[in-house]
């Protein structure tokens, strides 16, 4: 198959657009059709379509019980594909959507297991994207629609990344430029009586907390090491994921510690001829000495370094560094949700220092 790409720049676009229509000829067909949203690329199908649903798991090697998420261009087309839509998912929904958050609703009939992964609940989400919201508008159906990347690999931020993972997989990829957000959107169950974070994202818990109050957050996501007891309640996040080729690991400690013993590893790989990656921050990224130190960003923005993140972990596939010494960016707020992700792509590897 030839993957068609398109590039679709510029605020003013509609359901309307020719590339619009396109893209929705493609998805109401039963194929696949890549988009940005405002989070990470999106690999999109018909959602109420099982066979076009079971190309996703195959063009990405999913596991196929790692359930999709059905995006929607508008609130009310929620009615359709799901139950009933408790109180606070009004709330939220009021607050943060269109946006960065997905919730987790028991599923209507007419959703298929094929893409809840066999579960009876269903995650939804209402993008803020122009383009994403055009090509759902345009398709009619509800878009099932994970991460653009292989399976394991670091979500896609550019339409380059999705390229690298889905050339001749998919019929179609929309190049709407970079995401602004970079990580993927918070998903909340609301099924049950206090809502609970499945998985940290843009949208905080204390920004959730201000609109519903008591939020949980399911154990796992702030597990420090693996453990076979805590099941996660969304299924991909048991799996290894974001992971880069080479072996990485996270200092934790008071900067100029993490700083020279980044520095001492360094030295003792350069030894060995290995070649060494750094991940750290803006203030930091002078005093390594690594063959590749990248940035991710200032510590006091957050939101530029969850930006950067996915991007960076690809950047180090691409220099076929052999090891990856990351800073940690623990904090209350975004900090959740970057650690999760680095977390994982080191294999849950951090060194207190
Ligand atoms: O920002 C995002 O959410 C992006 C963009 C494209 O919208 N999508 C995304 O999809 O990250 P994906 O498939 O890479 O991650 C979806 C996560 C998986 O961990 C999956 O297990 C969980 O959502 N999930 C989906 N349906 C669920 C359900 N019914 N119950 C619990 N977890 C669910
Ligand atoms: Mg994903």
């Amino acid at each position: 198959m030839i993957t068609k790409i398109i590039n679709v720049t510029g605020n003013e676009v509609s359901s309307n657009d020719d590339w619009a229509k396109e893209a929705a000829q493609v998805i109401r067909a039963g194929g696949l059709v890549a988009f940005p949203t405002e989070t990470v690329y999106g690999l999109g199908a018909n959602g109420l379509d099982e066979e076009a649903a079971k190309k996703i798991y195959a063009a990405k090697g999913r596991p196929s019980d790692n359930p999709l998420i059905l995006h929607i261009s508008e609130f009310s087309e929620i009615k359709d594909i799901v139950k009933s839509v408790p109180d606070v998912a009004k709330k939220l929904a009021d607050a943060f959507w269109p946006g960065p958050m997905t919730m987790v609703f028991e599923k209507a009939d007419i959703v298929p297991y094929g893409t809840t992964g066999g579960l009876d609940t269903v995650a939804v989400r209402c993008p803020s994207h122009s383009v994403a919201r055009a090509l759902i508008k345009a398709s009619g159906v509800p878009i099932a629609a994970p991460s653009a990347n292989a399976s394991g690999r670091p979500s896609p931020t550019l339409a380059e990344h999705v390229k690298e993972d889905m050339d001749g997989k998919i019929e179609l990829i929309i190049d709407g430029g970079a995401c602004d957000v970079g990580l993927e959107s918070t998903i909340v169950d609301v099924t049950g009586p206090v809502p609970m974070i499945l998985r940290p994202g843009y949208i905080t818990k204390a920004m959730l907390e201000k609109v519903v109050g008591k939020v949980e957050v399911d154990p796992v996501i702030v597990a420090t090491k693996p453990d076979p007891n805590l099941k996660p309640k969304a299924p991909g996040m048991k799996y290894r994921h974001y992971a880069p080729k080479a072996d990485m690991t996270i200092f934790e400690g008071k900067s100029e510690d993490v700083v020279s013993r980044i520095n001492a590893e360094t030295e003792r790989l350069h030894a060995e001829g290995k070649k060494v990656g750094v991940m750290c921050s803006e203030e930091t990224k002078a005093m390594y000495k690594g063959d590749v130190v990248f940035s991710a960003g200032k510590r006091s923005s957050e939101a530029e370094v969850a930006h950067n993140l996915f991007n960076i972990l690809r950047e180090f596939d691409e220099c076929n560094v052999d090891y990856i010494f990351a800073e940690s960016f623990e904090s209350d707020d975004l900090g959740m949700a970057i650690m999760n992700r680095l977390i994982k792509a080191a294999g849950y590897k951090k060194t207190k220092v």
